[in-house]
């Protein structure tokens, strides 16, 4: 078996209501449709993993619920490993209300559930031994940061690559999860919060990669949404990629959670950096295509099939 991706993290079920705006602070809008969807930060991340194919880890909670059995069919039948999912007693499957506007943008909350109760004080033994024999180790911020310093120290000391997607709550990211980091991958808003920068312009984000390099994280992905993405990695000349156009956007849910996951599996296969990149564009610009956050992580052949018809287009 090649080395697997391992993520650690999130499963929520996504109560979806499609809106045509927001309401205003004391109304009541009514939605068009309403429906619950397979997501959660982590949850996206292995289903993403495990729909191109890669051998795919997931260690997580879920509570002993509908919720947590519609993540469990949703994760395995996309060919994630479930042998590390928890199903704890006591606590409800986190969940996520997504209000989904018509042009596919979202405003979510999310409520945490098991997600951020029932862990262990101290990481199960078979769920480390995953860790350390994993190609690189996903995490991001919906469950507690003692989790996530507890397994990404382990994997640091395995040699395990670690990348942290700032995704999740709004604390500030500890010191201690940043020493252990290899990749931080913000979205520019995700930046700002952190450095306290604007991030309007790319000398802007630049400037707050750098300061985020000063923390002590040596490579910082960036997603600029339609403005594409950016890595920065200490001392060397910024990769940029352009976004790769969707037909149609209904949807960007768990677009950033596609573009990290892809760019980590295309890593552990070996690809430079710049391939990675191009690599998680096409996944994300299919998954915006596609209602949902877990139903619309492509297929490998999809995302190779885009990546062939852009070829293409280059030559002509
Ligand atoms: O990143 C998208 C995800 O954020 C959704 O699936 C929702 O569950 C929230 O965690």
């Amino acid at each position: 078996e090649k080395p697997p991706v391992v993520v650690v993290g999130s499963a929520n079920a996504d109560i979806y209501v499609e809106i045509d705006r927001l309401p205003r602070e004391g109304e009541t809008v009514a939605a068009r449709t309403g429906q619950t969807l397979a997501g959660g930060k982590g949850a996206n991340q292995a289903s993403c993993g495990g729909r191109l194919a890669h051998p795919t880890y997931f260690i997580g909670q879920v509570g002993d619920d509908a919720h947590g059995r519609l993540i469990e069919d949703a994760l395995s039948s996309g060919n994630v490993r479930l042998e590390h999912l928890s199903r704890v007693a006591g606590a409800p499957t986190g969940h996520a209300i997504v209000m989904l506007q018509s042009d596919g943008q979202n405003s979510i909350i999310i409520v945490g559930g098991a997600n951020m109760s029932c862990w262990p004080d101290d990481p199960r033994e078979e769920d480390l031994e995953v860790i350390r024999r994993a190609g690189v180790l996903l995490l991001q911020r919906e469950i507690p940061d003692r989790v996530n310093i507890q397994v990404a120290q382990v994997a640091k000391s395995a040699g395990i690559p670690v990348i942290l997607d700032a995704g999740g709550v709004e604390d500030p990211v500890p010191k201690e999860l940043f020493n252990f980091v290899d990749i931080f991958s913000p979205n520019e808003t995700e930046l700002a919060r952190l450095t306290g920068m604007p991030t309007e312009t790319f000398e802007q984000i630049s400037q707050a990669a750098n300061k985020c390099h000063k923390m002590g994280v040596k490579q910082i992905l960036v997603k600029l949404g339609a403005k594409g993405s950016a890595l920065f990695v200490e001392g060397e000349e910024p990769i940029r990629q352009p976004i790769i156009p969707s037909a149609k956007v209904l949807d960007t849910t768990g677009a950033g959670d596609t573009f990290t996951a892809a760019f980590a599996v295309a890593m552990v296969e070996g690809k430079p950096k710049k391939e990675c990149m191009k690599f998680a564009s096409a996944a994300a610009s299919l998954c915006v295509q596609v209602k949902g956050a877990i139903p619309s992580m492509p297929a490998r052949a999809a995302v190779m099939e885009l990546l062939q018809s852009i070829q293409v287009e280059d030559i002509m």
